[in-house]
């Protein structure tokens, strides 16, 4: 059985990718087979997994979901890269931008990509999807084909609208468009523990949302090693096996493997 996740958020730079990359080798790493499926024309996926120019690919997501808008016949290996820490994924760039354009006339818009992981699904144990910072169509696409949605929150400021937004689309997602949706949890990320503020935001955070949603029991730390990872094109377990990032992301890929049983 496959679990499709979506890391989700409409806000920028809240730790979508980093956490896809991470929970993602985190996976593997513990044996699962593991498909990370950027859908952000930004293309920092991509970048974090070390693809240098996303937007001189000519075979990403893009090309794929246009095949399935056109219903031609899908070759389940074609687009999919294979990265040496043993997760597999699909890139994109900058065209995804036209292509969310062109879905207003194209049938069944919100199911392309769960019509895609449909026939890709059986050879992986988990499939995570690395949203864009909206709720536009791509982003639908994804919470259509996904069985859970995870959502990183930068512990910097209290993000109350920003979440009430989310929690509702994925709502209506989830009574019109996919049942099986469900919430697998808030991450806290960036989290300074040096500070008063970042413990803040944690503790609210459990309080407003602890009730009704679940919230991870481990937060990602604040380290510029994380930062750093990106542009090496390496997990956090390759670039600082030792540091409090790796260990949060450890932890967090624990919780989820934890959450299977
Ligand atoms: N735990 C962390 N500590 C410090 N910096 C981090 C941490 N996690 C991510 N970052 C950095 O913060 C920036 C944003 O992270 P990331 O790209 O993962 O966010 P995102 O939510 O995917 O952004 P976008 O909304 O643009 O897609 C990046 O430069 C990343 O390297
Ligand atoms: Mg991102």
């Amino acid at each position: 059985m496959c679990r499709i996740i979506a890391v989700a958020n409409q806000k920028g730079g809240v730790g979508k990718t980093t956490t896809c990359v991470n929970l993602g080798i985190g996976l593997a790493r513990a044996g699962k087979k593991v498909l990370l499926v950027e859908a952000d024309a930004q293309g920092s996926l991509s970048v974090s997994l070390g693809i240098q120019e996303p937007d001189t690919l000519d075979m990403t997501l893009v090309q794929i979901l246009g095949k399935i808008i056109n219903e031609e016949e899908i070759d389940p290996e074609e687009g999919i890269i294979k990265h040496k820490e043993g997760i597999d994924f699909i890139p994109a760039n900058i065209e995804l931008a036209g292509l969310e354009t062109s879905l207003v006339n194209v049938m069944s818009r919100e199911q392309i990509l769960r019509l895609y992981l449909e026939e890709i699904k059986n050879r992986y144990d988990y499939i995570l999807i690395d949203c864009m910072p909206s709720l536009g169509m791509i982003t639908i696409n994804a919470l259509v084909a996904a069985d859970y949605v995870l959502i990183p929150v930068e512990a910097a400021y209290l993000p109350v609208k920003v979440l009430q937004q989310l929690i509702k689309t994925i709502g209506k997602v989830h009574r019109q468009l996919n049942r099986k949706l469900s919430i697998l949890g808030i991450l806290l990320t960036k989290v300074d523990r040096r500070t008063n503020f970042s413990k803040d935001i944690e503790k609210q955070i459990r309080e407003v949302y602890g009730d009704k949603v679940h919230i991870f029991a481990h937060c990602i730390p604040m380290s510029v090693r994380a930062a750093e990872t990106t542009v090496e094109g390496k997990s956090i377990y390759a670039y600082d096996p030792k540091g409090i990032v790796a260990e949060g992301y450890r932890l967090l890929t624990g919780e989820v493997l934890d959450d299977e049983e």
